[in-house]
């Protein structure tokens, strides 16, 4: 009847935390409930911790070539950093280019991803796409691929979607139920900004943020959400990371349209000031990182149902890559270029460890909301609940097991990325995961991976009109 038994945890759900057992059979999740441990079935003591369900990654760059780098964690490099942080899905980007058809290139990323430990899927992507390349949506959204990213910037690294193209995308998601995925900042006024600074002769880390300021990113937001209320198709906003965007949602939520957002761990914990550091290119990111007051303002938006989901935005380069293209002084610093450092931060194996220790841990989040937001939303609007999101019979049985009264100092040291540095060094939480179940197999355990090369499965999405209806969901 059942192989592996959790016993005498507390399961958590988006509304409920149940003392109970957790019976899985093979991959799946078998029963709730009290269970006699036999001979022959494992069965793992959680007392005192909780139960939750595998977290999802939903947005990720691995492998990605971007900005002349590559990333520096392989997808089972990936994996394992992933499993340690509790993470048993994971979903990256076709890699697209602009005549490139994205439908190959989903396929192509798909075959990438096959040396991966946990389950996986792709996004499909649009940048200057011709329009017969928007044609491919069904087909994609067949496939199990009913997500597409498209960016609101980078013109000049030739990746910008015009709104044109934007519009059309939109209009052929809501046909087939796809969902597009936006990153929003206004490219308009970031190149004008990061031309003044260059005149001036200052491209200092400091001056990154300046030239995509709130303002830049809210003013795309509004743009995207206008245009998606326009053909009544709901989006994703990606990385969100202030109140003023947050506000365009919540209007959007009043009138009942919905418009998802997702935030990222280091615009929770990491701020600004990190850019006055000689060592600041390692935290260039878009959107840049904000201030203390605009990560209580993303508490608040995760508190109050407005940010639906989290997602890392995991883009790991390690120091070669981020300084690739600077050159040193006479004291051998950098000379301070933003333009010539790759934009992205690794964040994929502290999602989870942040959101219980600042967020549950803090009283910001109940352990319920830390569900919702790192895993029942996820499957949710990405499509694939209830196979995943939600520890119930017939579902996968992908588990992390938490002990909230686990200390970790956050260091290199300990997370199990391909890099020397980690953003977070000397950061301290209380609340971390202690293993990893991924479709019935322990793959983490006492600090040990146990996991296998390319045990994941590609798995096929389809987005349930059900769910987007609700923006906060349950
Ligand atoms: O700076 C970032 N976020 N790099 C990754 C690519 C993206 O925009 O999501
Ligand atoms: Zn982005
Ligand atoms: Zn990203
Ligand atoms: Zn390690």
């Amino acid at each position: 009847m059942y192989d592996l038994i959790i016993k005498n945890g507390t399961v958590v759900s988006p509304s409920s935390s149940t003392i109970c057992d957790v019976a899985i059979k093979d991959d799946k999740i078998v029963g709730l409930g009290f269970y006699e441990a036999a001979e022959g079935i494992r069965t793992i003591d959680a007392t005192g911790k909780y139960v939750m369900p595998g977290v999802i990654e939903a947005h990720m760059h691995c492998m990605a070539p971007f900005q002349g780098c590559l990333g520096a964690n392989t997808f089972y490099q990936q994996s394992i950093s992933g499993a340690f942080g509790g993470v048993t899905m994971f979903m990256d980007f076709a890699n697209v280019f602009p005549e490139k058809s994205v439908f190959e290139a989903v396929k192509e990323r798909r075959e990438e991803m096959e040396e991966s430990a946990i389950d996986f899927s792709v996004h499909g992507k649009f940048v200057k796409s011709p329009p017969e390349l928007v044609e491919e949506i069904p087909q994609l959204t067949e496939y199990g691929v009913p997500t597409f990213k498209m960016f609101m910037t980078y013109k000049k690294e030739g990746v910008m979607i015009d709104e044109e193209t934007m519009i059309k995308v939109f209009e052929k998601a809501k046909e087939v139920g796809g969902l597009p995925m936006l990153h929003c900042e206004d490219n308009t006024m970031a190149e004008d900004a990061i031309e003044k600074v260059r005149k001036i002769g200052d491209l200092s880390w400091v001056n990154f943020s300046k030239t995509k300021p709130q303002k830049c990113e809210a003013a795309a937001f509004e743009r995207a959400c206008r245009l998606a209320e326009y053909v009544d198709c709901p989006v994703m906003v990606v990385h969100t990371t202030h109140k003023e965007a947050l506000d365009v949602a919540r209007r959007a939520h009043e009138s009942g349209f919905p418009i998802y957002v997702e935030t990222g761990p280091h615009y929770l914990t990491l701020f600004d000031d990190n850019y006055e550091k000689e060592e600041g290119y390692l935290y260039l990111c878009s959107p840049p990182l904000r201030t203390p007051k605009d990560a209580e303002d993303l508490w608040q938006g995760l508190q109050d149902g407005t940010i639906s989901v989290t997602g890392s935005d995991d883009c790991t380069f390690d120091t070669n890559e981020k300084a690739a293209f600077l050159e040193k002084d006479e004291n051998g610093n950098y000379i301070q270029d933003f333009t010539k450092v790759v934009n992205g931060m690794s964040g994929l194996e502290v999602r989870l460890p942040i959101l219980l220790s600042e967020g549950a841990g803090k009283g910001r989040l109940t352990i319920n909301q830390v569900c919702a937001l790192t895993s029942t939303n996820v499957a949710k609007i990405y499509g694939c609940y209830p196979q995943k999101g939600i520890i119930a019979p017939g579902s996968d049985a992908d588990l992390v097991i938490v002990d909230m009264d686990k200390e970790v100092t956050l260091s290199k040291d300990i997370l199990h990325n391909n890099i020397s540095y980690c953003l977070h060094e000397g950061f301290k939480v209380k609340g971390y995961p202690i293993m990893t179940i991924a479709r019935g197999k322990v793959i983490v355990e006492s600090g040990e991976f146990k996991g296998e090369k390319g045990a994941g499965q590609f798995i096929k999405r389809k987005i349930n009109a059900q769910y987007l209806e609700k923006f906060g969901l349950d």
